[in-house]
């Protein structure tokens, strides 16, 4: 039943856009591993310190006949390791495959009490999440769970792409959401060949120049209307918005423009692929220390957070001052 409370929000001066009020465990890398790779599976204990999360892969990345072997890797690296504040999260088989149910039963019924987060592949709609949100339930009573395992869907259909509002807010058990470029480029006929990034053929030249000299070009985002779009949609149902893979390991350049292209739009995170993406990613997704007293400094001169001041010659006001809170608040996260 809704309550008066649900009609009222709260007086918000001074405040950030509301965030649903889940406790904020940092997820600034999602470190993908194959669960059924016996010398990935060792190196988990060494990388779950460097790491916000760590997820154990049982989709696209795992052939088919490693499914099986994948899902129960999983489950014995979830019994064998001590994970301290790290997460441990899945992705699953996507629902129209022939291996997603096995994947929940599996790993709900044998470690739902260890796994934080199911992502879930190639989600259209609401109703996907519907379905999840229902079987987690019946499975979470059945192995008198307590604690509910929390649902993060993947963007990577043209379809999914026009519904994320109503994914964004399927459930309340929607953790947030990934782009994901590379299945999203197929899904959309996009004549590219690669896992996320820009491509070179995707610019805008300069007009011509009076002097006939050469005319500069610049290469575009190709994932910025659907980043745009996606961080829209979290952050209006209050969940938290991410990037997903960036596939050429070798240009740490480019994956750190990717990254923070997404951190600047509003992401908290981005996945990593590869241990050398993982110190990318920790520095990109934590707001730098000049831009945090930059932050603290307006802060401290809006007093309560309304007027306008000047500082270095630049105007502040309540909507500054409400920016430089989500930066400064961020920083605290995750020194807490
Ligand atoms: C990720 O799953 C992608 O398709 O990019
Ligand atoms: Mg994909």
């Amino acid at each position: 039943m809704r309550s008066a409370k649900d009609f009222f929000r709260p007086l918000a001066v001074g405040a950030p856009a509301p965030v649903r009020d889940v406790p904020f465990r940092p997820s600034r890398m999602i470190h993908f591993f194959d669960p059924g790779n016996a010398r990935m599976a060792a190196k988990v204990p060494a990388l779950v310190p460097q790491v916000d999360v760590l997820l154990g892969n049982l989709e696209d990345a795992v052939p088919a006949d490693r499914k099986q072997a994948a899902r129960d890797g999983l489950v014995a690296v979830a019994r064998a390791t001590d994970f301290g504040d790290t997460q441990l999260w899945t992705r699953i088989n996507s629902l129209d495959s022939p291996w997603a149910l096995d994947d929940l039963l599996t790993l709900v019924t044998e470690v739902g009490d260890r796994i934080d987060v199911v992502m879930v592949p190639k989600v259209e709609g609401a109703q996907d999440i519907h379905y999840v949100d229902r079987l987690l339930a019946q499975l979470e009573a059945r192995a008198g769970l307590t604690r509910p395992v929390l649902v993060h869907a993947i963007l990577e259909t043209a379809t999914g792409v026009a519904n994320v509002e109503e994914i964004a807010g399927a459930s309340p058990r929607m953790q947030g959401i990934s782009l994901g470029p590379a299945d999203l480029a197929a899904s959309r006929r996009m004549k590219t060949t690669r896992v996320g990034g820009g491509h070179p053929g995707y610019l805008v030249r300069e007009d011509p120049r009076g002097d006939g000299g050469p005319r500069a070009v610049f290469q575009q985002d190709l994932w910025h209307y659907t980043l745009a779009r996606m961080v829209d949609a979290c952050a209006a149902h209050g969940i938290l918005p991410y990037y997903g893979p960036f596939g050429d390991i070798q240009d740490l350049a480019a994956c750190e423009d990717q990254f923070r292209n997404a951190f600047l739009l509003g992401c908290v995170g981005a996945w990593t692929l590869h241990p050398a993406q993982i110190a990318v990613a920790r520095r990109v997704f934590s707001p730098a220390p000049d831009e945090v007293a930059w932050a603290r400094r307006v802060i401290e001169a809006m007093g309560d957070g309304t007027g306008a001041v000047m500082i270095d010659g630049k105007m502040q006001d309540d909507a500054t001052y409400k920016q430089c809170r989500v930066v400064a608040g961020l920083a605290d996260a995750l020194a807490a």
